[in-house]
C-alpha cells in the first residue's frame, strides 16, 4: 500500500483508504493489482530481458487491458532500474527534476519500490507518494511531479501510454512567491 508524506507538514497519510481518498482529492489515479500474480522467478529480479519483459506484460495483460481500454492508453512496456542499471545516477539526476507531461504518467510497480513527488493543490503543496509491488498511479497530464528510487534502490514497473509525443518531460519551475 503507498504511503503519502506532506513536504511541507511531514503529515503522513497511511492505510487504503486515507490514501485513496487524498489522492483521490489531487486528481491522482490509484489502483491496485495482484503483485504476488508475478512469477517467482522475476519476483526479486531487477535486471530483465526482453523475454522477460514481455513475460511481466502477458502475467498482467488483463489490468493492463482493462486500465488501457477504459482510460484510452495505446502503448505498454516495462521498465526496471536498480544498481546495475548502466547510468543510474545520471538517469536519476535527470528524473528528479520537476517537470510535466502532455498526457498522464501511468505507473504500476510489479517490484520494488519508487517514489513520485507530485504538486497538490495551493493548500496542500508539494506531497511523496512511496509506492510498493502492487501499487498503481496516474499522475495528471500537465501536473508537476518527478520520480525517484526509494532506499532499495529497485523498481520494476509497466508503464502505459496514450501517444509517444506524451513522453517528453517539460521542464517547470516554481514562480518566486512573494514574502517567502
Ligand atoms: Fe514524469
Amino acid at each position: 500500500m503507498a504511503v503519502i508524506k506532506m513536504r511541507n507538514s511531514g503529515e503522513v497519510i497511511e492505510g487504503n483508504e486515507n490514501v485513496a481518498a487524498f489522492l483521490n482529492k489531487q486528481g491522482v489515479l490509484y489502483e491496485h493489482w495482484d503483485a504476488s500474480k508475478l512469477p517467482i522467478h522475476l519476483q526479486n529480479k531487477f535486471v530483465l530481458t526482453d523475454e522477460e519483459k514481455a513475460e511481466i506484460l502477458a502475467t498482467f495483460q488483463t489490468e493492463i487491458e482493462d486500465l488501457a481500454k477504459r482510460r484510452g492508453y495505446q502503448a505498454w512496456d516495462v521498465v526496471a532500474l536498480c544498481e546495475q542499471t548502466p547510468n543510474l545516477e545520471e538517469l536519476l539526476k535527470k528524473f528528479e527534476q520537476v517537470h510535466t507531461h502532455t498526457e498522464d504518467e501511468v505507473r504500476a510497480i510489479v517490484a520494488g519500490h519508487g517514489i513520485f513527488i507530485i504538486k497538490g493543490d495551493e493548500q496542500t503543496g508539494y506531497f511523496n507518494v512511496e509506492l510498493e509491488a502492487g501499487d498503481v498511479i496516474s499522475v495528471p497530464e500537465g501536473n508537476p511531479h518527478f520520480f525517484t528510487l526509494m532506499d532499495d534502490r529497485q523498481v520494476v514497473a509497466v508503464r502505459l501510454f496514450i501517444d509517444q509525443s506524451g513522453w517528453v518531460a517539460h521542464p517547470y519551475e516554481e514562480k518566486e512567491e512573494g514574502g517567502k
